[in-house]
């Protein structure tokens, strides 16, 4: 038999940020994954080269049935601390686009720093541990059963077991099935992050223009208050449509629901038909749209759309339409395409200062197991960050 004071499960993002500063703070920290190497999801991240925070981070970046249980994880590690983290170690990055800092070289630079750190703050890292069991002894201390190794006594428990996304990866539920044998709730999960798919119909209209995409506001039809609209490329992909403005909305998207694109954000697209003497006809239709789309999608949308006359009243129909398109996707792409798991731990049931359970002591959950999640852009990571170093700092 073995014991420790922090027991993590999971080496991911969160959960070897949460060992480094337990680690740090003189507890004798045991990280366990059953991957055989640590961070397997930082190293695939933002193409190889992990888009690692944003410089705009703010708790209205992220879903969750509880929107204000984040503040007080993000204001405790916020992008600029991470950014110290990253100088310190001197792995040099850029600013792509919108706040998101990416690594100049590759993701590996990101896992090394956070194994470096482990080293230094003298934590165990045990790669292919597999996790049989976790029971909370009549003592209050935590007994973990892991295959071919002795029992490790725990006297705190991290919970980083990621979400559900790319099982391939190693994604596993483990951490809500944990969860819920201690009497948390689970806010339902659902795929975030995902391409979308269409319907038969739409895909005999617009699947043989894959690979075209255009810039393009996109919002719910839900009647929602705080109504999320994203102004990003949308892709048109071979069985639906992807790309920033995609995967943004769908993390908000509910099943049967249309999706609402303004095609051509800020421009009036018809007004040149409507000039004096100007031609009014699908030709003029589709060279007015070629000034904003790709010219393939320019006329497939002309053929599609045409009006029944040329009239003011339909022309401003027409305008109205191409800013307020509804289209109505039949799913996802689903789980090993989803690059987030929406829903996860109730937050409810959290200390949303330390991560710790409301009803079991010295049990914390943090990062994407938990029902908080991030837009698309180093916002995710932020969280696993930001929650790892809160529940780090208590456990
Ligand atoms: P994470 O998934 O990182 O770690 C969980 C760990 O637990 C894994 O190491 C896993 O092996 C382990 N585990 C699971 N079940 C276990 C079990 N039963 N026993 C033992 N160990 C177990 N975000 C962002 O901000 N910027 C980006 O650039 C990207 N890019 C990106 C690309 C792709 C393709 C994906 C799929 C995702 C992203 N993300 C992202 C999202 C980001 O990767 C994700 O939100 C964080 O990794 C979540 O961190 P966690 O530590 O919570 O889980």
């Amino acid at each position: 038999m073995q014991s420790t004071d922090v027991a993590i499960l999971g080496a991911g993002a969160a959960g070897l940020m949460a060992a480094i500063e337990s680690g740090r703070r003189g507890r004798r920290t045991v990280v366990l994954d059953h991957a055989e190497k640590a961070g397997k999801k930082i190293l695939i991240s933002g193409g190889g080269r992990c888009n690692f925070t944003n410089l705009n981070c703010r708790p209205e970046n992220f879903l969750s049935a509880n929107p204000h249980f984040a503040k007080s994880a993000l204001a405790r590690f916020t992008p600029t601390d991470m950014i110290a983290m990253v100088e310190r170690h001197k792995i040099s990055y850029h600013e792509k686009t919108l706040g998101q800092l990416f690594c100049d070289r590759s993701s590996h630079d990101i896992v090394t720093m956070l194994e470096r750190e482990c080293t230094e703050a003298n934590v165990a890292l045990r790669t292919n541990a597999q996790i049989l069991s976790v029971d909370h002894e009549p003592t209050g201390i935590f007994r973990l059963k892991l295959k071919n190794s002795p029992d490790l006594l725990a006297e705190s428990i991290i919970v980083a077991t990621g979400g559900l996304s790319i099982p391939k990866m190693g994604a596993t539920s483990f951490g809500y099935r944990l969860a819920e044998r201690f009497g948390h709730r689970i806010v339902p999960c659902r795929p975030g992050l995902v391409p979308l798919t269409f319907t038969p119909e739409d895909r005999d209209l617009w699947c043989d223009l894959s690979g075209l995409s255009t810039e393009v506001v996109a919002t719910t039809t839900a009647k929602s208050r705080t109504k999320p609209a994203f102004r990003e490329k949308l892709l048109i992909t071979h069985r639906g449509i992807s790309g920033p403005a995609t995967l943004q909305i769908s993390s908000y998207w509910t099943p049967g629901e249309p999706l609402e694109l303004d095609l051509a954000p800020g421009t009036k697209v018809l007004d040149p038909l409507r000039e004096q003497n100007a031609r009014r006809d699908p030709a003029a239709l589709a060279q007015a749209l070629r000034t904003i789309f790709p010219a393939r999608l320019a006329d497939r949308w002309t053929q599609i759309n045409q009006p029944d006359d040329w009239t003011n009243p339909s022309l401003a129909a027409l305008e109205q339409k191409i800013h307020s398109w509804r289209i109505t996707p039949a799913g996802t792409e689903g789980y090993t395409k989803a690059e987030v798991t929406v829903g996860g731990v109730d937050t409810d049931q959290l200390d949303a200062r330390t991560l710790e359970s409301r009803l079991v002591p010295n049990l914390y959950f943090i990062g994407e197991v938990i029902d908080v999640t991030g837009w698309l852009g180093g916002y995710n990571f932020q969280w696993a960050w930001a929650s790892g170093v809160s529940a780090g700092q208590s456990a």
